[in-house]
């Protein structure tokens, strides 16, 4: 989704900011822009498509000269794609430029008494409405119009603004999208994004929502909504340069993919000690556990499937019902959510707009909230009452990949730990899968050790233009997650299905050449899901097969070509089961040679409803 970042200090800011975009350009982009402020004064370059089209154009100008500036990629919400509508966009007089992450809700009623005064607009976009309000109110001070511009619209926005009359700073204000500063010797940044900054600065503050950041070079100030000042926490950023780069693999996917084992043991092992799971960073008694009358899931996407394998690992471990619910649902479907309804809230990025608002709602009605989150200080960490952190590192690539089998791990973490604290689970059990669970980051690099097996059976299906998954338990929950990362990254159509549920009506699109890709590692429904592949091969399917090595021989009797992974713990197949979902999926967009890390209308962090 679209990206910001700005820098004033004492360098030339083009180049800075030109820099930032492209390690912001994984997060999905359709056009992208600079301003920078200098002694030729404001100056503005977009256009829509890639950053090095825009660094082409600014280098056929001479360059730009100034050291403030501000840059922006943008995701299309409102108005195509175009030169036009790309950001920064800039006032009428010329003055005041903006940059916009969110949707500004209540635009057409603002655009329409704008434009009763007399001001024209150029572009479709709801962002151009922010740079004309905040002219309309400007007299001479860029803080009060912003206050009062804030004070006016509706919606969700991180926003970058800079004014002519004062190009000795940058204005930065954030409500429900996120926003970073950073700090720095004789200079500033500010970014939607840590990724954008690292290279300058790890020093960096989150702003709150409703706060307004003024910088300079060698100043920071953070007010709230109505200026008054605001003391903010600094953080370090801990991560490496490296993490965000490729390492020599020809996608940040493919890296992803190989990194899983040391994300899995790097997520688990500081959580396991003396033989027990240990979580320091929740509060939640045995009492409160026990009483609990439910754990709502809630998650998109990718998040969503770990969501789904958690509802049969939580169930099972402690008894109690497991709800799961897609965010963007959750909201609008009237909850049943009481005070001893624990919110299970699951997000990669920790900004994903429609599980931050539905983790809200779920407060609001009364349940408390631990959340399952990759990005350190991201919003849902925040606003969450306890937050287990997936030491997964930057991911990059818009597939997940390792954030899912970290995010698994947590989930096995979380269940282990509360079964314990609860009493449902036996010592004998306890131990079994723990030790199941400490040598995952073993077993997933023997799996990852096979990837040129996949590689093949990947270029023997890849021309296939329908694939459906099936399994049953937590088969479908794997087969739920390997439908997505196929059609995420290669476009093809895919579906995946509860295995026993295809003869109810899906059944009738399997014909002659159709791939089912049978996922069959869950031993107590072994025998009914491969009768469930029998209906199938016997109308004519392809059928590749993933099972557990014990198991190769029974399902080999059955389906085309079989993958197997090793047996684990039946609760933790899924963390095995997926890999070669994920390389599979990798191989075939490769095939078709699809923009694997930047997958088309996708963006990596979802901030718009
Ligand atoms: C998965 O590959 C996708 N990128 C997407 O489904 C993602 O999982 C979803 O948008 C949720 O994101 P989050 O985990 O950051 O909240």
């Amino acid at each position: 989704m679209c990206g910001i970042v700005g820098f004033v200090g004492r360098k030339e800011a083009a180049p800075i900011l030109l820099e930032g975009l492209r390690r912001l350009e994984y997060r999905g982009y359709d056009s992208a822009g600079v301003a920078v402020y200098g002694s030729d004064g404001l100056q503005v370059v977009k256009t829509k498509g890639r950053i090095q089209a825009l660094a082409e154009q600014v280098e056929t100008r001479g360059g730009l000269n100034g050291s403030i500036g501000l840059g922006h990629t943008r995701w299309a919400t409102h108005g195509a794609p175009s030169d036009i509508n790309s950001h920064p966009h800039v006032s009428e007089n010329g003055r005041i430029a903006v940059v916009h992450n969110g949707i500004i809700e209540n635009y057409a009623e603002i655009r329409e008494f704008l434009e009763s005064t007399g001001v024209h607009f150029v572009s479709e976009t709801d962002t151009e409405v922010v740079a004309q309000l905040l002219e309309y109110y400007y007299q001479g001070n860029i803080l009060d119009a912003v206050t009062k511009a804030l004070h006016r619209i509706r919606g969700a926005y991180a926003l970058g603004i800079l004014c002519a009359d004062c190009p000795d700073r940058l204005i930065a204000a954030r409500k429900d999208s996120p926003l970073i500063l950073g700090f720095g010797e004789g200079f500033h940044v500010l970014a939607s994004d840590v990724t954008a900054v690292i290279e300058h600065t790890r020093d960096v503050c989150y702003l709150d929502d409703g706060e307004i950041a003024e910088l300079t070079a060698d100043h920071c100030w953070v007010y709230d909504a109505y200026l008054r000042p605001v003391e903010k926490e600094h953080r370090h950023v801990d991560w490496e340069i490296s993490a965000a780069e490729k390492g020599g693999y020809e996608h940040f996917m493919l890296k992803e993919i190989m990194e899983q084992p040391k994300a899995v043991r790097d997520t688990i092992t500081p959580r396991i000690r003396d033989g027990k799971v240990v979580l320091d960073e929740l509060e939640f008694s045995p009492e409160y556990l026990k009483n609990l009358d439910k754990i709502y899931i809630i998650a998109c996407g990718s998040s969503y499937h770990v969501g789904m394998a958690a509802k049969y690992v939580l169930e099972r471990l402690l008894r109690k019902p497991v709800e799961v619910a897609l965010a963007s649902e959750f909201r609008y479907c009237d909850p049943i959510v009481t005070e001893k309804t624990l919110a299970l809230v699951i997000s990669q990025s920790g900004e994903t707009i429609d599980t931050l608002a539905a983790l809200r709602e779920a407060k609001r009605l009364g349940a408390r909230v631990l959340s399952i989150v990759n990005v350190v200080g991201s919003s849902i960490a925040r606003e969450s009452d306890g937050v287990l952190y997936t030491w997964a590192g930057p991911e990059i690539a818009v597939a997940t990949t390792k954030a899912y089998s970290t995010q698994l791990a947590v989930v096995d973490l979380i269940g282990l730990a509360f079964a314990r604290a609860m009493g449902t689970i036996g010592e004998e059990e306890y131990a079994k899968l723990l030790a199941a669970l400490e040598d995952l980051p073993r077993q997933l690099e023997e799996v990852l050790s096979h990837r040129e097996q996949i590689q093949y059976l990947a270029s023997i299906y890849f021309n296939h233009p329908s694939v459906f998954f099936i399994g049953r338990n937590l088969d479908y929950a794997v087969g739920l997650e390997g439908s997505l990362k196929l059609k995420e990254i290669s476009y093809l159509h895919s579906e995946a299905y509860a295995a026993g549920e295809l003869k109810h009506g899906t059944i009738s699109l399997i014909e002659s050449g159709t791939l089912v890709v049978a996922l069959a590692g869950c031993r107590p429904v072994f025998e009914k899901t491969m009768s469930n592949v029998v209906e199938v091969k016997s109308r004519g399917a392809d059928v590749l097969g993933l099972t557990i090595a014990p198991l190769e021989e029974a399902v080999g009797k059955v389906v085309d070509h079989t993958l197997t992974v090793p047996e684990t713990h039946p609760l933790l197949l899924p963390s095995l089961e997926v890999v070669p979902m994920q390389l599979f999926a990798y191989y075939v967009a490769l095939m078709h040679g699809c923009d694997i890390d930047k997958p088309r209308n996708l963006a990596k962090s979802v901030t718009v409803e």
